[in-house]
């Protein structure tokens, strides 16, 4: 019989997978469950890719290419404030590839890693592929989401905890950290001698709060580790293309074990990243208009169907409550895709302390949420009676 590691066997299952493909197969299911931008390749990165079809066959260096590392470091400086050099930088298959490889270099057996719940799904399955300790720090409802410093300070262990993970603009809840905050926990990594794990992939997707990354911050030199993409962005998630900036022990570290995942992000996408960070802005900024319009719609139309949901400051999804309709998430979202047609991601798969909400995508077309809207209100006032 064929056998199942152990370690496979304990991996948690995405439900989302389920959900979406479901969503997919019946054309008559509006869905607000996508992850990844509904916009066109920007139209330069289109041209580019014809040009250099010819040339992109070869692997290119472990570590990623010299021209895109030096432009990653200027858009680093222009847009972050974080200064660095290109010896500090590695290139990925997107940021969830280096958010593995920083696992598989600063982690050992069992050693902790505090991080938010909810939070993104990713996480968690990564750390425990190599079997090091999630520590869950609960997030709020009533602290719009934020970080409470106080509650992060009990979780730390200091025999034991290595890390802390933030994710700002954040999936699911859309929050943006304020820079008070994101000083707040730079501090307890400070004190406590811990890496701090900036996942900071919807940068670029923020709607009148300013993103700041924590690397930018004194003292964190050798504390931060961010991690960026270009799947949101720039709308190339099928170009799997990332990048982690950090302190050089650690990123050489992650080079080292590059060899053995994917020796490089693809060529072709990297060449194209090149081409993505000398673009003008406005390729990202007409896309942040428009998902700032389906934003206020959104919320504003979920709030009057009863589902209390916070303004989101980042990203591109928005976190409802839905306590007072049922008790279970899963079950409520399988129910709403059966009857009223319309795909959700249940807030429990976020983490356990995402039980009670669900969460909604706005990458998708304006008149598909207002269609999603319409049925969801019918579906919540069956349920109610
Ligand atoms: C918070 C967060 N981080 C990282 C990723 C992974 O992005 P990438 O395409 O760069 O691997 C995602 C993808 O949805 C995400 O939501």
């Amino acid at each position: 019989m064929t056998h199942i590691s152990e370690r496979e066997y304990e991996l948690p299952n995405a439900v989302i997978g389920d959900l979406l493909k479901t969503a997919l197969e019946d054309k008559s299911v509006i869905s607000l469950g996508p992850g990844e931008p509904d916009f066109d390749l920007p139209a330069p990165l289109v041209e580019y890719i014809k040009e250099i079809a010819g040339d992109v066959n070869h692997y290119s260096p472990v570590g990623g290419r010299r021209d895109l590392k030096e432009a990653i470091v200027k858009k680093l400086k222009r847009e972050n404030k974080i200064e660095t050099n290109p010896d500090n930088v590695i290139v990925t298959s997107g940021s969830q590839e280096a958010l593995l490889m920083a696992t598989a270099c600063s982690l050992d057996v069992s050693e902790q890693v505090i991080i938010p719940n909810p939070s993104f799904l990713g996480y968690l399955p990564t750390f425990e592929l190599f079997n090091a300790f999630p520590i869950a720090l609960e997030l709020k409802e009533e602290d719009n989401w934020n970080i409470n410093p106080d509650e992060l300070k009990k979780l730390v262990d200091r025999k034991k905890t290595k890390a802390i993970l933030i994710n700002t603009p954040a999936n699911p809840t859309g929050n943006v950290l304020s820079k008070k905050l994101l000083e707040e926990i730079a501090d307890v990594a400070i004190d406590n001698d811990l890496y701090i794990f900036s996942d900071e992939a919807y940068e670029q997707l923020t709607y009148g709060k300013k993103h700041h990354s924590i690397a930018s911050l004194n003292g964190l030199k050798n504390h931060a580790v961010t991690f960026q993409t270009f799947s949101k962005g720039y709308a190339m998630c099928g170009f799997r293309l990332g990048y982690a900036v950090g302190p050089s022990p650690l990123i050489k570290a992650m080079e080292k074990i590059h060899v053995y995942t994917t020796v490089s992000a693809p060529t072709i996408s990297q060449k194209l990243g090149v081409k993505a960070l000398s673009m003008k802005k406005e390729y990202t900024t007409n896309m942040v208009k428009e998902y700032d319009r389906r934003r206020k719609f959104l919320v504003k139309g979920l709030n009057q169907l009863g589902l209390e949901t916070i303004n989101p400051n980042g990203a591109f999804y928005t976190f409802s409550n839905i306590k007072h309709l049922a008790d279970d998430s899963f079950k409520f979202s399988f129910d709403m895709l059966r009857k009223a047609k319309v795909a959700v991601v249940p807030g429990r798969e976020f983490g356990r302390y995402g039980e009670g909400y669900i969460r909604c995508s706005y990458a998708t077309d304006y008149k598909n949420i207002e269609e999603a809207l319409r049925r969801m209100d019918k579906f919540i006032s069956k349920i109610q009676k």
